[in-house]
């Protein structure tokens, strides 16, 4: 099996690399010096080059701010080399692993969404995810879409660091009891990606959408008092109080409200568990607050 991985520096991508060289599983993980997504003949070369039996894209423009600042670029990234790498995959015969984001629903759903429910992304962001996944299902047969929830991890920009972040400096936070979601390690996205990975190599074809969150969601607010909790086990924090605020616009747009996804049609096609996040929440407080080797 060797499998071309896409967005290998960022959270998941990173992850997945990792998981792979512990599998002894030939990959290939172009940066973004080799492969740059606005450049289409860089997605043809990389797939020539090393001619993969499946792609694993986790390479994503990500920030939802700047997105409806330069909407152009968020759907090229998103949408436009999305659309040229399915047909890539397409011509050549290779299977497309996607991981996309519950930025696809707006987020007014009161329990978990699973895949039927319908798309209404709010936001130039969660648009250029949508269309990314209808380029997608139109070019490519043989193709994965993974969405996910609330990604942590230690290494990048995230909601966790964001909150951690902020106190350690800040004596009051501010956060929202009205916006839910599955805070889900990258690692633990990692596993599910190569869990699916290894079994379509068996010959399984369930192509199609799936959605993967760990078991309990839980509120911005209440995540943060779970940090607070476990980072203050490793130092002090700046923080004396969290300011209950209305999810209204932060920084200019509107989040979903709820990102929690039903996992369960991926527990009864490719048998995968949903796990539940506080263990890897400690582990990557732990981490963050652990001293930097020189
Ligand atoms: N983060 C979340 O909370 C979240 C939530 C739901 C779903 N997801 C989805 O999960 C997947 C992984 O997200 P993540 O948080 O791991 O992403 P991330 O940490 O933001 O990393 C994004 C990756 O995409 C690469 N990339 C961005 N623009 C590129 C370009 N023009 N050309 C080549 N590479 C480019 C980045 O490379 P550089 O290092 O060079 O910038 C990086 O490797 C994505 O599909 C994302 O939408 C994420």
């Amino acid at each position: 099996m060797k499998v071309l991985v896409i967005g290998r520096t960022g959270q998941v991508g990173h992850e997945v690399c990792k998981l792979l060289e512990k599998k002894n599983i030939t990959f290939f993980a172009p940066d973004r010096n080799e492969l740059e997504l606005s450049d289409d003949n860089q997605i043809q070369g990389c797939i020539d080059q090393y001619q993969p039996d499946f792609v694993v894209n986790t390479a994503a423009y990500n920030n939802p701010v700047r997105a409806e600042n330069e909407p152009s670029k968020c759907f090229a990234i998103n949408r436009d080399s999305t659309a040229t790498l399915a047909e890539c995959c397409q011509r050549a015969g290779i299977s497309l692993i996607h991981t996309s984001s519950y930025r696809v629903f707006d987020g007014t759903k009161q329990d978990a969404y699973n895949e039927k429910d319908p798309t209404n992304p709010i936001g130039v962001l969660g648009n250029s995810r949508l269309q990314a996944e209808q380029q997608i299902r139109e070019r490519c047969d043989q193709h994965i879409i993974l969405r996910l929830s609330w990604v942590t991890s230690e290494r990048r920009p995230n909601i966790l660091r964001r909150l951690i972040d902020q106190m350690v400096v800040d004596k009051e936070v501010y956060v929202t009891p009205d916006q839910l979601g599955c805070p889900t390690s990258a690692d633990d996205a990692a596993r599910v990606v190569i869990a699916i990975l290894q079994q379509l190599y068996c010959g399984a074809k369930p192509w199609g959408t799936y959605h993967y969150s760990t078991t309990e969601s839980v509120s911005e607010s209440n995540f943060a008092e779970t940090l607070i909790s476990e980072a203050s086990q490793h130092q002090e924090l700046a923080v004396k109080k969290l300011i209950m605020a209305k999810i209204d616009s932060r920084e200019g747009i509107k989040p979903p409200a709820n990102a929690t996804l039903d996992s369960s049609k991926l527990l009864n096609t490719f048998g995968i568990h949903a796990k539940p996040w506080r263990s890897a929440v400690a582990r990557i407080v732990h981490d963050h607050f652990k001293p930097v080797e020189p």
